[in-house]
């Protein structure tokens, strides 16, 4: 097998998974200097495991980002914290999610769709992929189109700062875009914890997200903005990713016919060729799966998309196959970290792809893929699968 880091951009990583969950589904992998958790059996326990943290015991923010904007949001993030707190403001974070409603942001994503497309010439995927979702959820959140847009552009900045391997550089700008975006966004909660009562309080994620804190007790606003801001840089990679292998997968399989094909669709490119391949977990005391300890200190990298393949769990699981019964899918993690967007961020892939197709697109002037004989290529990202359209 590859580096399962690397795997990530290759233009067919499955026969590779597929190896390892066979053969090593948790083993020790000194080319990435740490466990490699590939079958839906350890890819459970592990993220299902309190022993097993999100960021290493001695460095909670990376170093690099300490004492910056960009420190103090990360910092507050329920994707970047465990513990009992963590819980309570996810509660409160999912609570808020929760009330979105799917169809409106799909409705939101199709005008902004259609606006991209109306300047005409070649077919704008980056914005598509990006700034269009980006900008749904700063939409969501109150913001104009002004607003929306400023926040779809800091976000791609802020993102920057998250993986292992960011330079000075990245994290210098994503601090100044975290100061940015909480002063887009900062507003918008004051005026809806200002304005008490819960109908009062307005409507909206950022109003929700006051809401929901109330009802939990949760009186620090600091973390709810770090959670908002939180709501775009969770959005900003994945989405995209979703999006691009999904019309990479209607280059190899039939275009769906109606609404409901297309969400199945788009539901089985989550599994098939997922978005995000893999997380990480770090050991913050023993952990053991069958016969393999991990030591406090140590690594887990987890494989959501070899997982999402394991036989074990989804029969047949290498042909696509939209509207399978009860698939098992791990690509939006699970337990306690268990992504809180999943609907949201269908619905927004689902409409981008829809509405591009109804505007005339035709997917086979992709390069063919995923997995077909031309070359596709892919962002050089560590865990998100982003094709270059
Ligand atoms: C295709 C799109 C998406 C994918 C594949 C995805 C995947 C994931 C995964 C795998 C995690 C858990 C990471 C871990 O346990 O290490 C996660 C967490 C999270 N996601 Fe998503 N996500 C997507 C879109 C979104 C959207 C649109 C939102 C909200 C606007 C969102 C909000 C969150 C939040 C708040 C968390 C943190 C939850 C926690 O740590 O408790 N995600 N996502």
């Amino acid at each position: 097998m590859t580096n399962p880091i690397e795997a990530v951009r290759l233009a067919d990583p499955y026969p590779g998974y597929a190896a390892l969950v066979a053969t090593r589904p948790f083993a020790y992998d000194p080319a990435v200097n740490a466990w490699v958790a590939a079958d839906a059996a350890a890819v459970r326990a592990v993220l299902g495991s309190a022993a097993l943290r999100v960021r290493p015991v001695a460095e909670p923010v990376p170093a690099g980002i300490v004492g910056t904007a960009a420190g103090e949001v990360f910092g507050d993030l329920v994707r970047m914290t465990d513990g009992d707190l963590q819980q309570r403001l996810k509660g409160v974070v999912a609570q808020a999610l929760g009330s979105t409603d799917p169809a409106y942001a799909a409705r939101l994503a199709a005008e902004q769709t259609r606006a991209a497309l109306a300047t005409g010439g070649e077919v704008p995927f980056e914005e598509l992929m990006f700034a269009v979702p980006a900008r749904v959820v700063a939409g969501l959140c109150g913001l104009d189109a002004d607003g929306s847009a400023q926040a779809a552009r800091l976000i791609g900045e802020f993102v920057q700062c998250i993986p292992a391997l960011a330079t000075p550089e990245q994290q210098r700008s994503a601090a100044l875009a975290a100061a940015g975006l909480r002063e887009l966004l900062g507003p918008g909660i004051e005026d809806a914890g200002a304005a008490g009562a819960a109908e009062e309080a307005g409507t909206g994620l950022l109003a929700a997200l006051v809401r929901a804190a109330r009802d939990a007790s949760w009186t620090r606003t600091a973390p709810l903005l770090a959670n908002a801001v939180g709501f775009l840089s969770q959005t900003y990679d994945a989405t995209a990713g979703l999006i691009g292998n999904t019309l990479l997968a209607l280059t190899r399989q039939e275009t769906p016919k109606s609404p409901a094909e297309r969400e199945a669709f788009v539901r089985e490119v989550v599994r098939h060729d997922a978005p995000i391949q893999n997380t990480r977990r770090f050991a913050a005391e023993p952990f053991r799966h069958g016969d393999a300890e991990v030591a406090p200190g140590e690594q887990v990298l987890v494989l959501l998309a070899a997982a999402n393949r394991d036989p074990a769990v989804n029969p047949d699981p290498h042909s696509f196959r939209p509207g399978r019964e009860a698939p098992a899918v791990f690509t939006f993690g699970a337990a306690a970290h268990r992504c809180p967007g999943e609907n949201l961020a269908v619905a927004m892939a689902d409409a981008v792809v829809g509405t591009l197709l109804d505007s005339g697109f035709d997917p086979a002037c992709l390069p063919s893929g995923p997995f077909g004989p031309a070359e596709v290529t892919y962002r050089p990202l560590a865990n998100a699968r982003i094709p270059v359209l």
